[in-house]
C-alpha cells in the first residue's frame, strides 16, 4: 500500500523540507517537549552568551522526524549565530570540508545532518577543527605525495551533528562534543499541542477532539503529526468548510489508512512476519528482514525504535520477540508459545 508507507514514513518525503521550513518553530519556547534537553540547552546557551564564547559542540541523535534539524536551527538562532547546513554524504573529499570549515565566520553554527556518514579520512580533519579550532591542509604535491601541510586558525564555531544512528559514530568524534543529547519520542499531549500551532500556522480552525485523534495516530513523531493534519486540512477544506473536526478528522484517518496507533503496513508485515513465520521469535533482524523483503538498517533505524516504544517488541539477546499487547492489536490469538 503505497500511500500508506508515504504518510507514515517519519523521514522527509519530496518537497516537504520547503513545507516543514514554515512550520518549524524558531525559538527554544515554541518547540514542544524534550524539556530536559531544552532545560540544559538554555543553561549552556545562556553562559556562552554571557562569556561571548560560542557554544559548545553539540550532537543530536534520535529516530527521523524528532526535531534535530529544527532545534539546530534553533540552537543557531538563539545564539544569535549564522547557520551553515552540509550534510555527510555530500561531504566526499577532505577538501570539500576544509572548504567549508575555511569559510566559517566567527560563532557560526555549523550543522552536518546525517554526520555518521563522513568517512574516516574526512573525520580526521573535523578533529583538530572542532577541538583546538585548527585546520590542516595540504599544499602542493599530487594524492599527499611531495606536498606539505599547513596549519591553518579558524574560528571559534559551534558544530552540530545530527544523525540517526548514534552507534555508528566513531568513539573519537563522538568524544569530541561537548554536548550529547537523544531526541525521545513525544507523548499525545506533546504532539496535541504541536498539532494545535501548527494549525494556527496554516490559519486551520480545528476541534480539540480532532487535535488528540491526530496526535495518537501519530507514531510519537512531530513530522508525521504535521503530515496528518496537512493531508486532513485537504479533507476539512473540500468537506467541511475547512474546519476540522473530530468526524473529518476520524474519515480522513480511516480513507487515509491510518491505524489507531499510528501503524503502518510495514509494521504489520514486520508484526505478521514474525508472528507468522517465526512463532512469535526470537528471530534475528537479518532472517526477518530477509522474509519480508526490508533493509535490516531500515527496520531498525525507523520501524523498531517505536514498536519497541510501545511494547509491541522486545529485542533479547536471542533475536526479536512480538510481545502480548501486539497479538491484541492485531486480533490474533497467541498460540505458538504452547508448542
Ligand atoms: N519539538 C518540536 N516542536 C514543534 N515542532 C516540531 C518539533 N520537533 C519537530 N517538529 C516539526 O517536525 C518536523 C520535522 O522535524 P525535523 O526536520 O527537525 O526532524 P529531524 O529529526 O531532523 O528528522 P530527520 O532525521 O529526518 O532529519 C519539522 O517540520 C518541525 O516543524
Ligand atoms: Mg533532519
Amino acid at each position: 500500500m503505497e500511500v500508506n508507507e508515504r504518510l507514515l514514513a517519519a523521514e522527509a518525503e519530496g518537497d516537504e523540507a520547503a513545507v516543514e521550513a514554515t512550520i518549524r518553530p524558531q525559538r527554544l519556547d515554541d518547540y514542544v517537549g524534550q524539556e530536559s534537553l531544552k532545560a540544559n540547552l538554555r543553561i549552556y546557551i545562556q553562559a556562552a552568551l554571557q562569556r561571548n564564547e560560542s557554544l559548545d559542540h553539540v550532537l543530536l541523535y534520535g529516530p527521523p522526524g524528532l526535531g534535530k534539524t529544527t532545534l539546530a536551527f534553533i540552537l543557531a538562532n538563539e545564539m544569535h549565530s549564522r547557520i551553515r547546513v552540509a550534510s555527510g554524504p555530500s561531504i566526499s573529499k577532505p577538501g570539500d570540508l576544509a572548504a567549508i570549515l575555511s569559510m566559517l565566520e566567527p560563532g557560526d553554527v555549523l550543522f552536518i545532518d546525517e554526520i555518521h556518514r563522513l568517512s574516516k579520512v574526512i573525520e580526521e580533519v573535523l578533529y583538530p577543527a572542532m577541538e583546538d579550532f585548527e585546520l590542516d591542509i595540504m599544499v602542493g604535491g599530487e594524492n599527499g605525495a611531495g606536498g606539505r601541510s599547513v596549519r591553518l586558525d579558524l574560528p571559534p564555531f559551534t558544530l552540530v551533528g545530527a544523525t540517526t544512528r548514534a552507534g555508528d559514530l566513531s568513539s573519537p568524534l563522538r568524544d569530541r562534543f561537548g554536548i550529547v543529547s537523544k531526541l525521545d519520542y513525544y507523548d499525545e499531549e506533546q504532539l496535541s499541542s504541536i498539532v494545535r500551532r501548527t494549525a494556527g500556522v496554516l490559519g486551520s480552525p480545528i476541534d480539540e477532539e480532532a487535535v488528540h485523534e491526530i496526535a495518537r495516530r501519530s507514531r510519537g513523531t512531530p513530522r508525521i503529526a504535521n503530515r496528518l493534519l496537512r493531508r486532513i486540512r485537504d479533507f476539512a477544506q473540500v468537506l467541511n468548510d475547512g474546519v476540522i473536526s473530530k468526524e473529518i478528522a476520524q474519515t480522513s484517518l480511516d480513507r487515509l489508512h491510518v491505524d489507531s496507533l499510528g501503524l503502518d503496513e510495514v509494521d504489520i508485515r514486520y508484526l505478521r512476519g514474525i508472528i507468522e513465520r517465526f512463532h512469535g521469535g526470537p528471530v534475528g533482524l537479518e532472517a526477518l528482514a530477509n522474509s519480508i523483503s526490508e533493509e535490516t538498517t531500515t527496520l531498525e533505524d525507523v520501524y523498531e525504535p517505536y514498536l519497541i516504544q510501545i511494547g509491541f517488541v522486545n529485542r533479547t539477546s536471542r533475536g526479536r520477540v512480538v510481545t502480548e499487547k501486539a497479538y491484541e492489536h492485531l486480533k490474533i490469538t497467541h498460540t505458538g508459545a504452547l508448542f
